[in-house]
């Protein structure tokens, strides 16, 4: 019998139809699509072969992903588990010295002054830079990493934040930011962290940053500290991140309206209505760190908030270089900070504001980057256009530019300057009419087929009465699984200023008909939900780390791998599984893929002090959020095939 041929494109709209009752079901949408191996099979080729279609997909069907481990089943038990032929170790821990004669950990007697010179809490991104600077060196360099918050209740015999005394307070307030740890393989194939390290350092949440950009000395940066404008006190909440060419950070500052309050005191309208547009509590913030911090009371400073919200730029190979606070990048919950050289080495930054119905940016450069002059590229970041995306129906987007007196951003609009675009974008990217989404966390680009891949972690509130509706980007009401969306730029540049895109995943548990993984068999897939960062390898394989999936799935987060190209397009592999209660952040390989970094973070969150869900890693005292490396034990690439075998040989790969 003569079977369909498989559309190159899925059409979001059917999804949609279905939720709306227009007919067919989810499951009859998706399983109604014939696999590429099924065509083939069928001889639908075969009256063809000379078509582009034809061609096609017969590339796909020879492509070889390389993935080659026995999948691990989803889990609660109290250990991060790894596919068998595979080593976990612990690499940095909170609270482990990372600067010279810094004191040992010691969770009774912790204070600011031993914190600030240990590893932080809740480390999130991560990135590996080899050492020396320029090379590929992939058993010795620098992890940079954020840390993106802190649990009162987990660190201290506290029931919450404002429990905390003015000690522990700052102790938080150190505990944030971000660290730099050199790291060393040694014989035994363990990471071990150099102490004595030079480079070794920390940011936190009292450091003084250097402001750049449109607005850098702006009205509303000046506050009672600083009328020149042009410093910021503080990062926190620095989750996601990226690394530059040029081997510097980018540390994304996400949700730093939590560390605020009293924006009930502002008179101000202009100030008002930004401090609402970004969520600024009205009373006391959520982390009550102004009790001893008066920049962060409102009604002490009113200028505070604009401080935060921004991409700072850091140095890891150089610990005196002042980080940078980019306010070329906008002002928002910033999720990520990716960079990638496009055509004619111009340097694009893509990232998401992880809020509901929020938006995705990208920053084009103005000038190109300079690949044998590090010096040269070193305020590269502070000229260029920031745009914000525009989702069509039709599977077509459109990046719109952020740009002072362009459309509705001038004066009459309460935008007098660049500076003021940056401070309220949010409000800026409203007037273009950019498009709500899930929650966009991790965006990143494919080094192989150059594709960008946005991760919406879920929107529990999309359909709520009140709320944006569904649409064939955010095809789910209630979405409490997310998807992840494939985008390609128009002809493959990077700083051109329209795309198309479609669905990739909608994730969940697959025996639920809402979910779809690229067409690829529901029955054959791990189940997952809630992606947050996501990593590529060197063949291009989507790797996934998820945050949430005890609360939807009821099983521990994990880390997948799932091919985006080839028969296997959408077949997830579950490689690692975390501890109870603690989100997978930071996915990082080293430049020859033989180890890969995880950041374990928040383990036991929701539990009360003393009455832990896990006490991983040190299985006493006080549950760690820490740092793992990945190793085979044979030392192959991660997710790899062993030598000498078949894929048909390895346990859940037999197609
Ligand atoms: Fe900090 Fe959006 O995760
Ligand atoms: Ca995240
Ligand atoms: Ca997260």
């Amino acid at each position: 019998m003569a079977e369909t041929p498989e559309r190159a494109y899925f059409e979001p709209d059917e999804i949609v139809r279905s939720q709306n009752g227009g007919g067919k079901t989810f499951a009859d949408i998706l399983t109604g699509r014939l696999s590429r191996r099924g065509l083939l099979k069928a001889g639908f080729l075969a009256g063809v072969a000379a078509s582009p279609l034809a061609r096609a997909l017969a590339r796909e069907e020879s492509f070889d992903d390389g993935l080659g481990f026995a999948p691990i089943a989803p889990t609660t038990v109290d250990r991060i588990q790894v596919p068998e032929g595979y080593r976990a170790q612990v690499v940095v821990r909170w609270g482990d010295p990372i600067k010279a004669g810094a004191p040992a950990f010691d969770p009774e007697k912790q204070s600011p002054e031993a914190q600030r010179q240990q590893f932080g809490y809740n480390n999130d991104f991560i990135g590996f830079l080899p050492l020396p600077f320029g090379s590929q060196n992939s058993s010795h360099g620098l992890l940079a990493v954020n840390h993106e918050y802190t649990n009162a209740e987990l660190m201290f015999p506290v029931a919450k934040p404002t429990d905390m005394s003015e000690a522990q307070t700052r102790t938080s307030m150190e505990a944030e930011g971000f660290a730099v740890v050199e790291i060393k393989l040694d014989d035994q194939g363990e990471w071990q962290v150099v102490q004595e390290s030079r480079y070794n350092t920390r940011y936190s949440a009292t450091s003084t940053f250097e402001v750049t950009g449109p607005a850098r000395g702006h009205d509303r940066l000046k506050t009672k500290r600083d009328p020149s404008g042009r410093t910021a006190v503080g990062t926190f909440a620095n989750c996601a991140a990226g690394k530059t060419p040029w081997g510097t950070v980018l540390s994304a500052e996400e949700n730093f309206q939590d560390y605020y309050a009293n924006s009930a005191a502002v008179t101000d309208a202009r100030e008002t209505r930004s401090h609402e547009r970004y969520g600024i509590p009205k009373e006391a913030s959520e982390y009550g760190w102004e009790r001893f911090w008066p920049e962060l009371d409102l009604k002490i400073e009113p200028h505070g908030p604009y401080q935060h919200g921004w991409v700072v730029e850091f140095d890891p190979y150089d610990p005196d270089w002042t980080p940078k606070k980019r306010t070329s990048l906008g002002r928002f919950r910033h999720e990520a900070a990716t960079t990638y050289v496009a055509k004619n080495n111009r340097v694009v930054m893509y990232s998401g504001d992880d809020a509901r119905f929020e938006y995705v940016y990208k920053f084009v450069c103005d000038r190109p980057y300079q690949p044998n002059n590090r010096e040269a590229n070193r305020d590269l970041v502070d000229e260029g256009t920031l745009y914000v995306a525009v989702f069509n129906e039709d599977g077509t987007g459109e990046w719109r530019p952020l740009k002072h007196g362009h459309g509705p951003l001038t004066a009459e609009n309460g935008f007098k300057d660049q500076g003021e675009v940056m401070i309220d974008v949010r409000i800026a990217a409203d007037l273009l009419g950019a498009t709500k989404m899930d929650r966009p966390e991790d965006i990143e680009v494919n080094p192989v087929n150059k594709k960008l891949y946005l991760v919406c972690t879920n929107n529990t509130d999309r359909g709520k009465e009140g709320t944006a509706t569904t649409d064939k980007m955010n095809p789910r009401s209630e979405n409490k699984h997310g998807h992840i969306i494939e985008i390609t730029e128009a002809d493959d540049d990077h700083t051109a200023t329209t795309f198309a895109w479609e669905m990739f995943m909608v994730c969940g548990d697959p025996a639920d008909e809402a979910t779809y993984f690229a067409g690829f068999d529901r029955t054959k897939v791990s189940p997952i939900s809630c992606p947050d960062n996501v990593a590529f390898d060197a063949k291009g394989n989507l790797w996934i780390a998820t945050d949430g999936m005890s609360k939807t799935l009821k099983v521990n987060d994990a880390f997948y791998a799932v091919p985006v190209q080839g028969p296997n397009r959408g077949r997830l592999q579950m490689f690692m599984a975390s501890v109870p209660a603690a989100e997978v952040c930071g996915p990082e390989f080293t430049p020859d893929g033989t180890t890969v970094f995880l950041a374990i973070q928040h383990p036991a969150e929701g539990s009360k002090h003393g009455e832990f869900t896990t006490l991983w890693p040190d299985g006493a005292g006080l549950p760690r959020p820490s740092v793992i490396a990945i190793r085979a034990e044979d030392g192959r690439v991660i997710g790899s095939k062993p030598a000498g075998a078949s894929r048909r040989d390895l346990l859940g790969l037999n197609r």
